[in-house]
């Protein structure tokens, strides 16, 4: 096991899997990663909608998004989650890009690769939004923020560099 720094400094988004399923504990391990994230007033409301890669629901989003991407939006990896919050809370989308990035930091320290989507949200909050709130499970009154995608990974990725000075002020 690493230390979260040196997840952090080696992470980076992947977006190419190996055709390996995930073990039910790995898995398990993950969503409780999100489950175990910090939300405001502690209101624990983040909804996670498990995916695996033969659901069909997947590729009717990708129909809706857009039929003839090069690639699919979750990359082909075994399994996406789907992050939904309460409409009625002003931190959900805050509360959901915590617990996901939860889930991306402890993907890899378990040697499993991910990478964050946010592309389908035109798509899941659209016209066709209450089909889709019933089809990938989100709680009445729940709408989604942010999903990932996990899987064991078939490619290595750098970090990405940064600019310290134009990111960062000290006063
Ligand atoms: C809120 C959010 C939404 C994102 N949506 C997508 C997406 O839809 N598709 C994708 O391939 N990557 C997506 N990404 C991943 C970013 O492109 C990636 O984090 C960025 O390019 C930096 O690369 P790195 O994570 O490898 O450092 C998203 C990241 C965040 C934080």
């Amino acid at each position: 096991m690493s230390t979260v720094t040196e997840i952090i400094n080696t992470r980076s988004s992947i977006r190419k899997y190996k055709d390996q399923p995930i073990p039910e504990d790995v898995f398990r391990t993950l969503l409780e990663a999100g489950l175990k994230a910090p939300t405001a007033a502690n209101k624990q409301e983040i909804h996670i909608s498990a995916v695996f890669a033969d659901n069909a629901v997947l590729q009717e989003i990708q129909n809706d998004l857009n039929p003839n991407a090069a690639n699919h939006y979750w990359y082909d990896a075994p399994a996406v989650l789907f992050l939904s919050g309460p409409d009625a809370f002003k931190w959900s989308a805050v509360d959901a890009g915590i617990a996901v990035e939860n889930i991306h930091l402890a993907a890899a320290d378990m040697g499993l690769g991910s990478v964050i989507l946010g592309c389908m949200e035109g798509v899941l909050n659209g016209e066709k939004k209450a089909e889709y709130a019933k089809k990938l499970g989100f709680p009445e009154g729940f709408s989604f923020h942010v999903a990932i995608a996990v899987g064991y990974p078939d490619t290595e990725k750098a970090p990405h560099t940064f600019d310290f000075e134009n990111n960062v002020t000290i006063l």
